[in-house]
């Protein structure tokens, strides 16, 4: 794939869908970001066909029909997906069903843009699978267009892409190159957030190195298998409908606290990262506090009576972890969650 990183680069958006061979490309957003995915169609001139600004998260299988049957009325021959998760599983859920190429221009942290995971929801149930065809074939990183996200949800979304490296780093197909990523991009968040959340936003190369990092560990999430902390997540977000980004953020503290007795070297990295602290998973809860990111599933509206069954579909598959998941372990780690303690091993 090919990755332009810079600000103001996305001014020069119509190079990379021209030298893709693209001449008819539907440019993709949430209905919050509709005005600046219409600059960037005007932008691109002649070779936008038209804007699809109804991405919702989880793409919902109706919301990627609707995508679909505009993208062929239009004949486009691309898509253009400006904007976070939501808007790139747009544009992959369009790819996978037609096979037209996606340009990526990412204005969250979330890193869907480096990984060829999709993602669709249908009747209340996310299927995930990945497939080489989804991967964008070109990511324009232009940090001016993540100044205008909101504090408040760029430390959420920075937070879940720590997570990705987090996971990459006791992933069982961990390797030195990814595990180098995971280090840097994780360096490069955990400086950024608190500038971002105590400046407002507005300080360019800070926008700057929470793009860089979340590029890194975008690119370790598509490298490497996740484990419990992806896992649970994953239900949380899709049996709960909670929003994506802030359950990563409640949640990490206390997954790697659970997994850190197993996975030493991880724990060494990110003790290095996050300045020598003794308990990454402690460090890490104690940040979220400072940048003032919701510390409790309480607080996304989950209550006691829902653990038991996210704690069944946690464990209906088993999957790759460092430390076995077992259902009382899981419990108490969401119990802890749920109230907003410190995490606990
Ligand atoms: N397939 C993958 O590899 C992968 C990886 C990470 C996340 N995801 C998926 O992505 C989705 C979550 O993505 P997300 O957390 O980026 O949220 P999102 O894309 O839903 O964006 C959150 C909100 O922020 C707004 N927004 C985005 N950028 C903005 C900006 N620069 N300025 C102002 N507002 C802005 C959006 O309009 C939206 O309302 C979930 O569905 C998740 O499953 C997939």
């Amino acid at each position: 794939m090919r990755v332009v990183f810079g600000a103001g680069r996305s001014a020069r958006l119509t190079d990379e869908v021209a030298a893709l061979g693209l001449d008819r490309v539907l440019v993709l957003s949430t209905p919050g970001q509709r005005e600046l995915a219409r600059q960037v169609a005007d932008g691109l001139g002649d070779r936008a066909a038209g804007v699809f600004a109804e991405a919702r998260m989880h793409v919902p299988a109706e919301t990627a029909a609707a995508a679909c049957a505009v993208a062929a009325e239009l004949g486009a021959d691309g898509c253009v997906a400006v904007g976070g998760g939501s808007t790139v599983g747009l544009g992959k859920a369009i790819a996978l069903r037609h096979g037209l190429p996606v340009v990526a221009v990412p204005t969250t942290y979330a890193g869907s843009e480096m990984t060829p995971i999709w993602g669709l929801t249908e009747n209340g149930v996310k299927r995930t699978g990945r497939d080489p065809a989804v991967l964008p074939r070109s990511v324009v990183y232009d940090p001016e267009l993540t100044l205008g996200l909101p504090p408040a949800i760029s430390v959420t979304s920075g937070i879940n892409a720590l997570a990705h490296a987090v996971e990459g780093l006791y992933a069982p197909d961990a390797s030195p190159i990814v595990s180098l990523m995971a280090e840097d991009g994780a360096l490069a968040l955990t400086e950024a957030l608190p500038r971002i959340a105590a400046g407002g936003g507005a300080d360019l190369d800070a926008r700057s190195r929470a793009l860089y990092g979340a590029w890194l560990c975008g690119a370790v999430l598509g490298a490497t298998t996740m484990s419990l902390h992806h896992k649970l997540c994953h239900v949380l977000g899709g049996s709960l409908d909670l929003p994506h980004a802030a359950v990563h953020t409640v949640m990490l503290p206390h997954t790697l606290a659970y997994n850190q007795p197993c996975a030493p070297t991880a724990v060494a990295t990110l003790s290095r990262v996050l300045g020598g602290a003794p308990d990454p998973a402690r460090a890490l809860w104690e940040l979220t506090h400072e940048l003032g990111a919701p510390r409790s599933l309480h607080e996304l509206g989950v209550a006691e009576g829902d653990i038991g069954t996210v704690v069944e579909q946690a464990l209906a598959n088993p999957y790759a972890n460092p430390r076995r998941v077992t259902a009382d372990g899981l419990t108490a780690l969401l119990r802890r969650a749920l109230a907003g303690e410190p995490p606990v091993a």
